[in-house]
Parts: structure tokens; sequence; C-alpha cells
């Protein structure tokens, strides 16, 4: 297994709208385990194959207490949604960013397995608000689009000064 890089905003590449996965082969258990670890490495609870440069519809998620049941959909489908619920949401493309976002309380998915098996589950919560939040990567959108023009740039500002920030204590310090 591999750790990826996973991209941040507003790198363009966020803003690509993933295609189909058509086969269901090793390459694509090795992108799901290598994103599973990804995920795992970076304390999150979602991540989104647009996240990580792969343009394919494919998520992966473990909202469990423990950390230890990795779920993946592939070629995702909401087909219903009810009931409306609102949360802080964070995001590992959008580091140290955290805003409400109003999402379905409720969702029907309909989605693959790395096999190609199709699978339907009725989510609610947490979980059903990651499977919305990791979709949406995958049609370009990030939580942050959720928010008004102003706070959407007052984030990029903040992100780019704790970029420099960042970069500045490396290249004052022996960074090994
Ligand atoms: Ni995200």
């Amino acid at each position: 297994m591999a750790e990826l890089n996973i991209l941040e905003f507003p790198d363009p590449r966020l803003k690509v709208m993933a295609k189909t996965v058509e086969s269901f082969d090793a390459a694509l258990k090795k992108l799901v385990a290598d994103m599973t670890e990804t995920m795992y490495s970076a304390n999150g609870i979602g991540l989104a194959a647009t996240q990580v440069n792969v343009h394919k519809r494919l998520l992966v998620l473990d909202v469990s207490e423990n950390h230890d049941q990795p779920c993946v959909y592939i070629n995702p489908q909401i087909l219903d949604r009810s009931g409306e619920q609102i949360s802080e949401e964070g995001c590992l493309s959008v580091p140290g960013i955290y805003a409400n976002v109003k999402r379905a309380e409720n969702v029907t998915v309909k989605a693959q397995d790395a096999d190609g098996n199709f699978f339907e589950e009725r989510l609610e919560g947490l979980h059903a608000v990651c499977v919305q939040h990791e979709m949406d990567h995958l049609i370009g959108r990030l939580f942050v689009d959720y928010l008004s023009p102003l706070r959407r740039n007052m984030v990029k500002k903040k992100l780019e000064k704790q970029r420099k920030t960042a970069a500045q204590e490396a290249a004052e310090h022996l960074v090994i």
C-alpha cells in the first residue's frame, strides 16, 4: 500500500468531474487500499478519489467509533433523500477550516463494491453527511462552495497564510 498526496483548495484539479468506474480490476483494488490508508493516516473519515487526483467515481469512508470499519462506494448514486441536518464539516483538502453545512438527514445510496457488486443502503446522521460530502467531491464541489463568496475568499486567504507560515518555519529549521 502507498500513501497518496491529497490535493488542497484552491487546486483546480479538485474541480474535475469524475468518470464512471468501468473495470473492477487489481489496479482498482490497489487504489481502494491506498485511499483507505491515506484517509486513516490523515485522520479523515472520508476521502474521494478526486482528492488524490484520480478522476473516477469512487470514495472511501469510515464513520465507526474505532476507525475499523472502512467502506467503499464505487459509482455511487443517491436514489432518495429526506429530512435536513446541519453539521460542522471539515475536509482533508481544506485543512483547518470548519463550517456548518446543511445536508439531507437520510439518503438511500446505490453503489458498487470493489468487485463490482451492486448494493443499496439507507444512511442517516454522520454516515449520510459523509457520503454526501464525498459525492460532492466527485462532481468537483467542496463544502466551502456552500459558503458566501466573501467567506470562501477568507478561507482561501487563511489557507495561503497557513502554507506560507509552514514554509517559512521549514526554511528556518532543519526539517529532516
Ligand atoms: Ni472533503
